[in-house]
C-alpha cells in the first residue's frame, strides 16, 4: 500500500469541483476554519501553563488580560471569519444576536451563514480533559448583498451544506462533511499541518457503548429510564459500557469510531433539553448521518425540525441507527413506571 499522504488543504483544492455549487467561497470558508481551528488549538494546548500564569494577576506576558478560553475560542473564530470576508453572518453560543457582516466589498455576495458553539465542553478545561469546537453552514435565504436576517439561520438542519467539529484531544483533529461522507484531519503539531488520516468515517450499525449524565436519571422520561436499564439487563451483547466525558464533541467522536450512542433527553430540570440545536445538535447530526449513524430527539430527525429561534434548546439522541433506533421504540412504548 503505497497511497501518498493527505494534507487538508490538497483535499479542499482535490474536492472542490464536488461541492453542490462550485463558486470556490465554501473552500476559502473551509479554510478558513482550518486556521482559525489552528490559532486555537494552540491556546487550548497550553491552557495549563495560562491558568498558573493567571494566578500571579489576571494578565499575561503579553500584558493582555487572561480570557477564559471559550470567550478567546469565539473571537479567533470570528475574527478569521470577519477578517477573510468570507461568510456574510455568524451566530455563536458566545453571542446573545447574530452578528452581520458588512463586507468591506459594497457589492458582497458571499452566501454562507456559519453558527458555532466555539468551545464545547468548557468545564473539561481546567482538568486537561478534551473539548471542540462545532460548526455548521448553510446558504443564507435572503438575497446575496443585503444585510443578514434572522431567517437565513434558522434554517432546518437538512439544509445544512457542511459542518464538522475540532477535538482538541491526545491529538488534534479536524472532522466534517459537505455531505459527501465524513473525513477527519489529524494534526501534526510540529509543522502545523492536518494530515487526512481518518478517510471516509462509518459509525457502526451497532455498539456496546451508552453515553449520558446519569446523576439525572431522576429527572428522565419513562422510556430514556427503561432504556438505560436496558443497557445494563445482563442479556446478548448487554451490558453495555458507559462512557461520558460531559463534552459532546469529545463523546460523539468517540462513539463514532467504536460504535454507541449518545443521550441528553429532556429532565424535569432541563424540559427542553439542554444541548442547542442550531450549533450543538444539527452539526453532530449531519455528521452522524453522513457516517451511517443517526440523530433524533427521541422521535423524530433532528435535522427536519424547524428552528424558532437561535439558542433552542432540544433533546438529544444521537449514535449507532440500531442503537437510536431502540431508544425510540422505548419513547414510543406504552409508559409503565
Ligand atoms: P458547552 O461547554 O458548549 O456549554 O457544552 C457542554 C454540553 C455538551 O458538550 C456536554 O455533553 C454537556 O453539555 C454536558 O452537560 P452535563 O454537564 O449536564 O452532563
Ligand atoms: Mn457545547
Ligand atoms: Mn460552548
Amino acid at each position: 500500500m503505497h497511497h501518498k499522504i493527505q494534507t487538508l488543504g490538497e483535499f479542499i483544492i482535490k474536492n472542490q469541483s464536488s461541492f453542490k455549487y462550485t463558486s470556490g467561497e465554501l473552500s476559502r470558508l473551509i479554510n478558513s476554519i482550518r486556521l482559525a481551528a489552528k490559532v486555537v488549538n494552540y491556546e487550548v494546548n497550553k491552557a495549563g501553563l495560562v491558568d498558573v500564569l493567571g494566578t500571579a494577576g489576571d494578565t499575561n506576558i503579553q500584558g493582555e488580560d487572561q480570557q477564559k478560553l471559550d470567550v478567546y475560542a469565539n473571537e479567533k473564530f470570528i475574527q478569521t471569519l470577519v477578517n477573510r470576508n468570507i461568510v456574510c453572518g455568524i451566530a455563536s453560543e458566545e453571542e446573545e444576536d447574530f452578528i452581520s457582516i458588512n463586507s468591506i466589498d459594497e457589492n458582497n455576495q458571499n452566501k454562507y451563514v456559519v453558527l458555532i458553539d466555539p468551545l464545547d465542553g468548557s468545564s473539561n478545561i481546567d482538568v486537561n480533559v478534551s473539548v471542540g469546537t462545532i460548526f455548521s453552514i448553510y446558504r443564507r435565504v435572503t438575497p446575496a448583498g443585503t444585510p443578514v436576517k434572522i431567517e437565513d439561520f434558522l434554517q432546518k438542519g437538512n439544509k445544512q451544506v457542511a459542518a464538522g467539529y475540532i477535538i482538541y484531544g491526545t491529538s488534534t483533529m479536524l472532522v466534517y462533511t459537505t455531505g459527501d461522507g465524513v473525513n477527519g484531519f489529524t494534526l501534526n503539531p510540529a509543522i502545523g499541518t492536518f494530515y487526512l488520516s481518518h478517510p471516509q468515517m462509518n459509525f457502526p450499525i451497532e455498539g456496546t457503548i451508552y453515553s449520558v449524565n446519569e446523576g439525572n436519571y431522576i429527572h428522565f422520561p419513562q422510556g430514556i429510564k427503561n432504556y438505560i436499564k436496558y443497557c445494563q439487563m445482563e442479556e446478548d451483547n448487554r451490558p453495555y459500557t458507559s462512557r461520558y466525558i460531559g463534552s459532546l464533541v469529545s463523546d460523539f467522536h468517540r462513539n463514532m469510531i467504536k460504535g454507541g450512542i449518545y443521550l441528553y433527553p429532556t429532565s424535569t430540570k432541563n424540559p427542553n433539553g439542554k444541548l442547542r440545536l442550531l450549533y450543538e445538535c444539527n452539526p453532530i447530526a449531519f455528521l452522524a448521518e453522513q457516517a451511517g449513524g443517526k440523530a433524533s430527539d427521541g422521535s423524530s430527525r433532528i435535522m427536519d425540525i424547524m428552528p424558532v429561534e437561535l439558542h433552542q434548546r432540544v433533546s438529544f439522541v444521537c449514535g449507532s441507527i440500531s442503537m437510536v433506533e431502540k431508544v425510540e421504540s422505548f419513547m414510543c412504548a406504552p409508559q409503565i413506571s
